[in-house]
C-alpha cells in the first residue's frame, strides 16, 4: 500500500525590522490610506543586511523540524522554493542543507514565484506518496525587498520578508495530502518579472541604469488573472480530493491583496472568517505567505488534527495552483527532541565551518602571493 503524505512539522520566521506604510509614504508619493484601503497591507518585515533568504529558511526548517521531533540527519529531501535566491547557483536548499547539518539529504531550489510553496509541497508530497522518501523538508523563503524599486510606488508597497517551512512524512495512516493542482500559462510572464540578472539580459551597466534588475509587473492585469484564478483552482483540488467547500475548515490563500483574498471567498462562496488573512502585517512574502500563514492560523487555533484545509496561491509565471490537506500534526512515537538543540547545534557548526573557510583562504592567500 503506498504511503500517505501528512504535514508533521512546520515553523516561520521574519526578520524583526517592521516597516509601516508611513515610513514608505517618506520615500515615494503615498499614503496608509490608499495602501491599506487598496491592498490591506499596513506594515511589512524588511530583512537587515545580515539576514538572508538561506538564513530565513534556515530558522524556519529548525523550528518545523522541532515540531515534528526530527532531527536534519533524517531528512531524504530539501525543497526551497524561492523568487530570491541567494545565488544562480548553487541551489539556495543546498545552503540549508549544509547549514542545519541535514547530511543525508539530497537538494534544490522550485521557481514559481508566489506559488513556488504550492508547487513544491505538490512535489514533495508525491515523493512520498510513491515510497521514494519518507521525509522531506518543503520551505518557502523570500527577501523580496532586494529586488524591490524603492522610487515605485506600485510595487515597493507590496511585497515583504520572510520564510515558512513544513515537514512532510510518510506514514501509513490515512490522511495529509488529499489532492493538488498545478497550472502555468507562460503567455502572461511579461505581466510580472524580473528583466535583467538571468542568460536573456545578463547584469550590465545598461541593465542596472534601465532598473530591469528590479520588479516590473502589470498590477491591474495580474489583479485581474488572481481574481479568476483563485477560486477555480481551490474548487478544482477540493472536487479532486471527493470534497465539497462545506467539508473545508479554512481555506489559506497567498497574502497578495486583500481584495484578491475577499474576490476568492465570493467565488467560493465562503464566509471570510473562513479565509486566513494576515497580509495586514507580513505585506506579500511572496512563496513565503502560505506557510507563515499556516504557522500564525495553528497559533491562533484554527487548525486542529483531522481538520481539512486548502492552500491557494497564484503568482509570476504565471503559475497558480492548490492543496488540499487533512492535518495531522507530529507523528506519534517520535522520541521528543530537547528544544532548541538543533538550532544551537547548527549555528555552531555554521560558525565553525565559516571559520575553518576563512582560515582555509587566509593560507591560499599566504601561499601564492
Ligand atoms: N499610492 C498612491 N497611489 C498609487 C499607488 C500608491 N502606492 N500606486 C499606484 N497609485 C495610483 C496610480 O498611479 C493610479 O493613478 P492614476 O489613476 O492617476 O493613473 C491609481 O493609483 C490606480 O493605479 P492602478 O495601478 O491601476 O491601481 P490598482 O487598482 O490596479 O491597484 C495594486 C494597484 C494594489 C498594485 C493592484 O493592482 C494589485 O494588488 N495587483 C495585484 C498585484 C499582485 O498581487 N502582485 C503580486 C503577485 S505574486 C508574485 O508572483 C510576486
Amino acid at each position: 500500500m503506498s504511503p500517505h503524505a501528512h504535514i508533521t512539522g512546520w515553523g516561520m520566521a521574519v526578520p524583526e525590522r517592521i516597516m509601516t506604510n508611513n515610513e514608505i509614504a517618506q520615500m515615494v508619493d503615498t499614503n496608509d490610506e490608499w495602501i491599506v484601503s487598496m491592498t490591506g497591507i499596513r506594515e511589512r518585515r524588511i530583512a537587515n543586511k545580515d539576514e538572508t533568504t538561506a538564513s530565513l529558511a534556515t530558522a524556519a526548517a529548525l523550528k518545523a523540524l522541532q515540531v515534528a521531533n526530527l532531527s536534519p540527519s533524517s531528512v531524504d529531501l530539501i525543497i526551497v522554493s524561492t523568487s530570491t535566491p541567494e545565488y544562480i547557483f548553487p541551489a539556495t536548499a543546498c545552503l540549508v542543507q549544509d547549514s542545519i547539518g541535514a547530511k543525508h539529504a539530497g537538494a534544490f531550489d522550485v521557481m514559481a514565484a508566489c506559488s513556488g510553496f504550492i508547487f513544491a509541497l505538490n512535489i514533495a508530497a508525491n515523493a512520498v506518496r510513491t515510497g521514494a522518501t519518507r521525509t522531506v523538508l518543503v520551505i518557502g523563503a523570500e527577501t523580496l525587498s532586494r529586488l524591490v524599486n524603492w522610487q515605485d510606488r506600485s510595487t515597493c508597497i507590496l511585497f515583504g520578508d520572510g520564510a515558512g517551512a513544513f515537514v512532510v512524512q510518510a506514514s501509513e495512516d490515512p490522511g495529509g495530502f488529499l489532492s493538488g493542482v498545478i497550472r502555468s500559462d507562460g503567455s502572461g510572464g511579461d505581466l510580472l518579472s524580473v528583466p535583467a540578472g538571468g542568460s536573456a539580459n545578463p547584469t550590465s551597466l545598461h541593465t542596472i541604469h534601465d532598473g530591469l534588475h528590479y520588479i516590473q509587473m502589470n498590477g491591474r492585469e495580474v489583479f485581474r488573472f488572481a481574481t479568476r484564478v483563485m477560486s477555480q483552482a481551490t474548487q478544482e483540488a477540493v472536487e479532486k480530493a471527493n470534497l465539497t467547500m462545506n467539508d473545508i475548515k479554512l481555506v489559506i490563500p497567498h497574502q497578495a491583496n486583500l481584495r484578491i483574498i475577499e474576490a476568492a471567498a465570493r467565488g467560493l462562496g465562503i464566509s471570510m472568517d473562513r479565509c486566513f488573512v494576515n497580509i495586514d502585517r507580513y505585506g506579500n512574502t511572496s512563496t513565503a505567505s502560505i506557510p507563515i500563514a499556516t504557522v500564525e492560523a495553528y497559533q491562533k487555533g484554527l487548525i486542529s488534527p483531522g481538520d481539512r484545509i486548502a492552500f491557494v496561491g497564484f503568482g509570476a509565471g504565471l503559475t497558480w495552483g492548490s492543496a488540499v490537506v487533512e492535518w495531522s500534526g507530529p507523528l506519534p512515537g517520535i522520541r521528543k527532541l530537547r528544544p532548541y538543540s538543533y538550532r544551537w547545534y547548527a549555528r555552531i557548526r555554521s560558525f565553525i565551518l565559516r571559520l575553518l573557510r576563512k582560515i582555509d583562504a587566509w593560507i591560499w592567500d599566504r601561499q601564492n602571493h
